[in-house]
């Protein structure tokens, strides 16, 4: 999709973070954009900001995307207020801690509900749309451990790998459509993430809402560049940084060793949450 000027594209979880710099670098090409997310004072405020900086129309879309009926209604609503819908960015998303054994059920789904089953919603209102106008972007924003399973993250990565396998099945499906399916695999970056995942670890769950991240990351507006040029380019697999691309080679070429590493992150992390529990 080489030119992006007057394209429209929805943005999901666009009120922070990845998305807020998708959003921004989409309408810094001229893109109009509707954003998506439940926190509808910081999606107005970026839609002021985008309109009054690019002079693009937008479309503020307060959703909760825990329910697959919303995902399908907001390309809907997109289609109604913007004429139509050229690129759908299926990047909100949230993490849940713990061990994959000890989880509850629920915490799990609705980690699901959000991070697989609200994109899949998504992509199937959309591909209609796209379909009758010919040409069409989907973007889903995986993970770098939707690669490989990230220990006391382990439901987490297993969303991510679903949304990846469901990802590489649309992408063939919908090639004849001329609809191109780009799967972003970010590593860490500096957002609000960690400090708005699910806790499902025994005395800690009152823990949301602290940031316990180990690292910085990259900066979310290195992703936003980089997911603007896949859209251009209709990349299939997308990595922001080398690094993270050998992480990934070395997970499939070296298993071994890779579980070497995942054992000893699992006791660092382990001892993190344990510290924690001590302190209270
Ligand atoms: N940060 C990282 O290190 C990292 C690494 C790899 C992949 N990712 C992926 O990148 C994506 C964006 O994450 P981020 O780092 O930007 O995290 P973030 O700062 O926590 O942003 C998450 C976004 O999703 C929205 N969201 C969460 N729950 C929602 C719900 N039920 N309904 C509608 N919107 C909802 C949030 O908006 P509201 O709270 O306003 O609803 C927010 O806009 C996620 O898919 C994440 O898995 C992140």
């Amino acid at each position: 999709m080489k030119e992006l000027r007057g394209r429209v594209a929805l943005v999901t979880g666009a009120s922070r973070g990845i998305g807020a710099a998708i959003a921004t670098a989409l309408a810094g090409e001229g893109c109009h954009v509707a954003l998506a997310a439940r926190s509808e004072d910081a999606l107005e405020k970026l839609a002021a900001e985008l309109r009054q900086k690019f002079g693009v129309q937008t479309l503020v879309l307060p959703i909760d995307l825990s329910d697959e009926a919303q995902a399908e209604a907001m390309v809907a609503a997109t289609v109604a207020a913007l004429g139509r819908i050229d690129i759908l960015v299926n990047n909100a998303g949230a993490g849940i801690y713990g061990d994959i054994t000890a989880l509850r059920s629920a915490d799990l789904r609705a980690t699901f509900d959000l991070n697989f089953f609200a994109p899949v919603a998504a992509m199937a209102a959309a591909v209609p749309h796209m379909r009758a106008q010919g040409d069409g972007v989907i973007v889903n924003i995986g993970s770098l451990v939707g690669k490989f399973p990230q220990p006391l993250g382990g439901g987490y990565s297993a969303s991510k790998f679903a949304l990846h396998a469901a990802s590489g099945a649309a992408r063939a499906e919908l090639k004849d459509d001329n609809i191109a399916v780009v799967l972003v695999c970010p590593g860490l970056t500096d957002t609000e993430f960690a400090a708005h995942s699910r806790i499902s670890v025994p005395g800690l769950e009152d823990m949301q809402g602290e940031r316990h991240a180990p690292l910085r990351g990259v900066a979310p507006a290195r992703v936003a560049r980089r997911v603007v040029k896949a859209i251009r380019r209709r990349e299939r697999e997308v990595y922001i940084t080398l690094f993270d691309r050998l992480v990934v080679l070395g997970a499939q070429l070296l298993p071994g060793l890779f579980e070497w590493g995942l054992l000893w992150a699992t006791k660092i992390r382990r001892r993190r949450f344990a510290q924690a529990q001590d302190k209270r």
